[in-house]
């Protein structure tokens, strides 16, 4: 996958943006996630292993079968897993469209932060499903960027992630899709949807949050599409300054800022 057509793209920055937001959420996102002894887990979009650890810490006798369409992404996940200690998460480069697995040879599928980025999220929950076992289980989680809010907030912070949004949507994705998740699970067939909502709330009092979500999650998100915003004409240098800084205003003791994340559960 080229970074031309991933809104994030595959640079160091990413991934440490992803690695901060993993191991700040992991708590928020990952608690209730543990598989049994002996299952077989699909990690789809696995990118570079930022929840995989965690997937594999939760659940240390399931074997992990993590996938993802970037070779350079996959080898640093592999790289992170066995630095970590892990011996449980076999990795592959592959296409969710295209998986070279066997129908029904998986017990449960987990999908973190990728549906948002498919043009189509359905189809891919459907081929998805087809390498589920009957009575198995899917595990989505996605965020839905129209959930942010800040104090004090200003219409040029709310533009600049506007602009993320938007290049988002025109690159065939979308990232107000934590809401969409329990249409999109049923449609591609799934059963006995649910989906916790997971807000995340920060101010002074929580300075790990600050800095690993404030700051180096979601700021960290919108400052890295500046040069498709600015080049794209969405928004003009000056009013792009002042929103990320009027952002960072609200990191500062007596801001606050909020964001809910989406986990969906289901089963085949
Ligand atoms: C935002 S990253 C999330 C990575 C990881 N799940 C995490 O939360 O840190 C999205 C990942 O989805 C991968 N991806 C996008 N489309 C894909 C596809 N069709 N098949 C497999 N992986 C895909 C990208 O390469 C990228 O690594």
């Amino acid at each position: 996958m080229s970074d031309a057509c991933y809104v994030h793209g595959y640079s160091q920055r990413e991934k440490e943006r992803l690695a901060d937001q993993a191991d700040t959420l992991s708590r928020l996102l990952h608690h209730d996630t543990a598989y049994p002894a002996g299952s077989r887990v699909l990690e789809c979009g696995c990118g570079t292993g930022a929840q995989t650890v965690h997937l594999a810490a939760g659940s240390p006798q399931a074997t992990i079968v993590s996938v993802d369409l970037s070779r350079s992404s996959v080898e640093a996940a592999q790289t992170r897993i066995r630095t970590a200690g892990y011996t449980n998460v076999e990795f592959q480069v592959g296409d969710i469209f295209n998986l070279p697995f066997e129908e029904q040879s998986f017990d449960h599928l987990f999908v973190c932060f990728v549906l948002e980025h498919l043009t189509e999220a359905v189809e891919a929950l459907r081929r998805l499903r087809r390498l589920l076992r009957a009575g198995g289980s899917i595990t989505a989680i996605e965020g839905d960027h129209g959930s942010w809010y800040c104090h004090p907030q200003t219409p040029q912070a709310s533009r600049t992630v506007e602009c993320l949004i938007d290049i988002q949507a025109r690159m065939g994705g979308d990232s107000l899709i934590g809401r969409r998740l329990y249409p999109l699970l049923v449609e591609a067939g799934f059963e006995s949807v649910r989906v916790s909502p997971r807000m995340v709330y920060v101010d002074a009092s929580r300075p790990e949050l600050v800095e690993g979500f404030s700051k180096k999650t979601f700021i960290a998100m919108v400052e890295g599409v500046r040069d498709q915003a600015l080049s794209l004409g969405l928004i003009d240098p000056v009013t792009w300054e002042k929103g990320i800084a009027d952002m960072y205003r609200a990191t500062e003791p007596g801001g606050t800022f909020c964001y809910t994340f989406f986990k969906a559960h289901a089963l085949k």
